[in-house]
């Protein structure tokens, strides 16, 4: 019997992952994998509601497994495993449908920030967004997995049983959902099935890795990223390019958003001594950015140098990543399968010959 709590997360298959991913999730999920009962998967059918290019999502699928155990996550110690490989997720996505409203996935966040990108519209309508929806055009349409996003996601959490789910800030409206939609179907059928599950961030608060750009999130679409396996001369570059400001014109003034946004990169980063020292430099006025922005790409590649190299050798071995994911299917779906079985019972599925 495992009486380890079940930690689940996954990242969907849409390129190469970047600190945002690393510091939001990656970094959590092998610190989790030794205290854990821990699943860990690419998300490949989330990656189909922005319907990528065929042969883009497979390499993306192989790129990302290649980066989770170059970051660390060990097959022997978490499941590892690609979603579309575990088919009892797609039945279930089905059947949560059942109980999930219109209204409350139309009002999700990360549904409007990108019904809006496939409708090609800009910030300014976003009040208007639902009736956008409904009237547009069929050629230029937000599709049908797209709204039901949360749907899948809540059942990648349910259908494992998982009480603990790592993620990113901008995940946390996806996780209010799932705990939503577990309650409902415990008290809609009378059932204790599914425990609420929750972000995790080992005490902290759930982080947000600020881009290079001056302002939001690094995020893929953003443009913004520093990736994993940027070589070190890309790298260097792009953190040098950053945007600051012109320098703080008198002693203790606030810091302006783009130097902060150089200080929580820093704070994941360097050592707390470094961080302050700048914080100080920039109280007395005596700030350089050259020299900060240095000091910072050398402390990224740190943390990036080893997983781009680990990168590389994994990314070869087609036949290691295949043994890990194949053993990952077997271990999820096991699981998996006792879920949806208890589903289907509950809700008056059930075979009768
Ligand atoms: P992206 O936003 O680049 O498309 P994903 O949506 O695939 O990335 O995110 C995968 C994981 O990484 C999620 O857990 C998400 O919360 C986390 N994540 C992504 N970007 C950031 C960020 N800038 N800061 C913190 N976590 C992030
Ligand atoms: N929605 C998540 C993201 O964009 C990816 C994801 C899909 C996920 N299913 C999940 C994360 C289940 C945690 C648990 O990053």
């Amino acid at each position: 019997m495992n009486e380890k709590e079940i930690v689940l997360s996954g990242i969907r298959a849409t390129g190469n992952l970047h600190l945002g991913n690393y510091y939001g999730a990656l970094s959590k999920f092998v610190k989790m994998q030794e205290d854990y009962d821990c699943l860990y998967f690419i998300a490949d059918l989330h990656a189909l509601t922005t319907n990528p290019d065929p042969k883009a999502l497979h390499e993306n699928v192989l790129n990302i497994l290649a980066e989770y155990l170059a970051a660390g996550v060990d097959p022997d110690k978490a499941t590892i495993f690609v979603q579309s490989d575990v088919p009892e997720i797609s039945e279930m996505y089905l059947l949560l449908n059942m109980h999930v409203g219109i209204g409350e996935l139309l009002r999700t966040t990360s549904f409007k920030d990108k019904a809006r990108k496939q409708l090609g519209l800009s910030g300014a309508d976003e009040g208007d967004i639902e009736k956008q929806i409904i009237g547009s055009e069929t050629n230029k349409r937000v599709n049908a997995g797209l709204l039901t996003y949360p749907t899948l996601m809540a059942v990648d959490i349910l259908i494992q049983k998982a009480h603990k789910v790592p993620v990113g800030k901008d995940q946390e409206q996806h996780l209010e959902l799932t705990r939503r939609f577990a309650r409902r179907f415990n008290s809609f059928y009378n059932v204790d099935l599914f425990p609420e599950p929750e972000n995790f961030n080992f005490g902290g608060h759930a982080v947000k890795v600020p881009g290079l750009d001056g302002s939001g999130k690094m995020g893929k679409s953003e443009g913004n990223c520093i990736y994993l396996v940027d070589e070190e001369k890309v790298l260097r570059k792009k953190v040098m390019r950053a945007v600051t400001d012109e320098g703080p014109k008198e002693p203790n003034q606030p810091i302006s958003e783009p130097v902060q946004n150089l200080l929580t990169l820093m704070e994941l980063t360097s050592t707390p001594e470094i961080v302050q020292s700048y914080r100080d430099a920039y109280a007395d006025c005596s700030i350089r950015y050259g020299d900060m922005k240095k000091q910072l790409a050398e402390d990224i590649l740190k943390v990036t140098t080893p997983i781009r190299e680990r990168y590389a050798e994994i990314r070869a071995d087609k036949d290691y990543i295949a043994k890990v994911v194949r053993q990952g299917a077997d271990r999820a779906r096991e699981r998996a399968s006792k879920t949806l079985e208890e589903v289907r019972r509950a809700m008056g599925i059930v075979k009768f010959y």
